[in-house]
């Protein structure tokens, strides 16, 4: 079976006070409307149409370019006007039709596969999905048979007081019979009350062509699922659903989280077993980290990755990475391009970016490497500067040897090399390159005797 789906996405959002349309506010890591089409690649989708308002084309299809057809619902006449909408693209195409709507995110990959597994055994010529929603209000209600089969959804504007006392509703979610599909939206007529075209009308329809066993149905047990966003609250509402199922799968899958409720972390962060985040530690972006570390407290790390039995507390990581037994803070903070090798230590109040630290290399209290090449076993000392933005407007590497002992409070004026096994003296301003070995003092420092490099000095 081939699957197409439809994600409804030209709703105006207007409850967001906000100049970002509605679907592409982040929740978890993703823009809103990527969770669902996620879900829809998730169950086999061979296309995907976005369905949106001439505002909304240029920022959405901005966002997700190729990856997803667009059509532009101009007027917004009602959930069967804007499913038509895709006709073109879908029709003759696939065989099934999945209808989501792009700011409901919370739907489970199971719930999905359930739908398409009844619709499939049953042959229905449409499937849908309802829940018990308490109260019901402003969803349209499930109206049944004496067998128990679906007959109608009624719209609550249309219900009668009677219907509107029924609890159980149309969730929005449903599938349908590509080839069975698009003439008879063609049947579906403008609604009396408010002139929209109703998706859910198909029912009706389905059943006066089919008769009973035309539509199929599932009812979700985790009503969670059916959450959708119209305003921040509710955003705020469905990020901390999406979040607790995140944590509940680490946890599942061997990693400890101290307080769940000060713990964030975004849908593609991967973490191994044995690491423990610590409370308000928040992970974004596309975040590896490997086993046996500990995160936090009150740490973030985004776009990085963090290699295994690595410490990370109260610091801000950002597009860094540490290999394995490196680690920072507290009050540490990797930039852009920041990478520490095995075991380096970095401690209090520390600033890498754009900088290789070697393996071993020790950066204990108030310095600022930027730009930088720095050997294995470096000595850092407290207070360290790299100052690689120079007059002229431009950055400049530092670059310093394996061994080398940088002395409290130096200032290392890029481009400047120093070189394996040197040393500056507490306070030096270092302008000139110092060779291997070269001890340097003073402002500005100048090289006043080499030592000799011993073997055992190194080892
Ligand atoms: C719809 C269902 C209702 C269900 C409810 C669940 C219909 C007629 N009614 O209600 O049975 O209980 O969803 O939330 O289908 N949209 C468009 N273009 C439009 C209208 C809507 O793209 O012209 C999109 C919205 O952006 C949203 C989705 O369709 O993603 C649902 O629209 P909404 O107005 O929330 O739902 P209702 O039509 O009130």
């Amino acid at each position: 079976m081939t699957l197409g789906v439809v994600v409804l996405a030209a709703g105006q959002g207007t409850r967001m006070r906000s100049s970002l349309p509605k679907v592409l506010h982040p929740v978890a890591g993703l823009p809103l409307v990527e969770h669902v089409t996620r879900l829809a690649d998730a169950v086999g989708a061979q296309q995907i149409v976005l369905v949106v308002s001439e505002d909304t084309l240029a920022p959405i299809s901005a966002a997700f370019g190729h990856r997803y057809r667009y059509v532009v619902q101009h007027e917004r006449l009602g959930t069967g006007h804007a499913v038509a909408q895709a006709r073109a693209e879908l029709e003759g195409k696939v065989d099934e039709v999945l209808v989501l709507y792009g700011a409901d995110p919370l739907m489970r990959h199971e719930s999905l596969l359930e739908l398409l597994a009844v619709r499939r055994t049953s042959n229905a010529k449409a499937a849908i999905v309802t829940f018990q929603a308490d109260p019901p209000t402003g969803y349209g209600r499930i109206v049944r048979d004496e067998h128990g089969a679906v007959q109608a959804i009624v719209e609550e504007r249309n219900a009668s007081p009677e219907q509107r006392r029924i609890t159980e509703v149309n969730q929005g979610v449903a599938l349908y019979d590509g080839a069975w599909l698009w003439n008879a939206l063609d049947q579906v007529q403008p609604n009396s009350l408010n002139g929209e075209y109703y998706l859910t009308d198909l029912v009706e329809i389905g059943l006066r062509e089919q008769g009973a066993g035309a539509i199929a149905a599932i009812q979700l047990r985790d009503p969670d699922e059916a959450l959708g966003v119209n305003d921040r609250i509710q955003l705020a509402q469905v990020g901390a659903i999406l979040n607790a199922r995140k944590l509940r799968a680490l946890m599942l899958a061997g990693v400890s989280i101290v307080d769940p409720t000060s713990t964030f972390v975004d849908q593609d962060v991967q973490i191994g077993i044995d690491t423990t985040l610590l409370p308000g530690t928040i992970l974004k972006g596309r975040t590896t980290i490997g086993a046996n570390c500990t995160i936090g407290p009150n740490s973030l790390i985004e776009d990085s990755q963090i290699g295994e039995h690595c410490k990370i507390s109260y610091s801000v990581v950002e597009q860094a990475r540490m290999e394995l037994g490196a680690n920072i803070g507290p009050y540490g903070h990797l930039r852009r391009g920041a990478h520490l090798m095995e075991h380096v230590h970095m401690g209090n109040f520390g600033e890498v970016k754009n900088a290789t630290l070697g393996p071993g290399t020790k950066m204990g209290h108030f310095s600022y490497i930027g730009d930088a090449t720095i050997g294995e076993n470096v000595n850092i000392g407290a207070g360290t500067i790299t100052c690689n933005f120079t007059a002229d407007g431009k950055k400049h590497r530092t670059e310093i040897g394996a061994n080398a002992f940088i002395g409290s409070d130096s200032m290392l004026r890029a481009p400047v090399k120093i070189g394996e096994g040197a040393i500056t003296g507490a306070g030096s301003v270092v302008t000139k390159d110092i060779p291997d070995g070269g001890v340097a003092v003073g402002m500005p420092a100048r090289v006043i005797r080499h030592r000799k490099l011993e073997q055992s000095e190194n080892e």
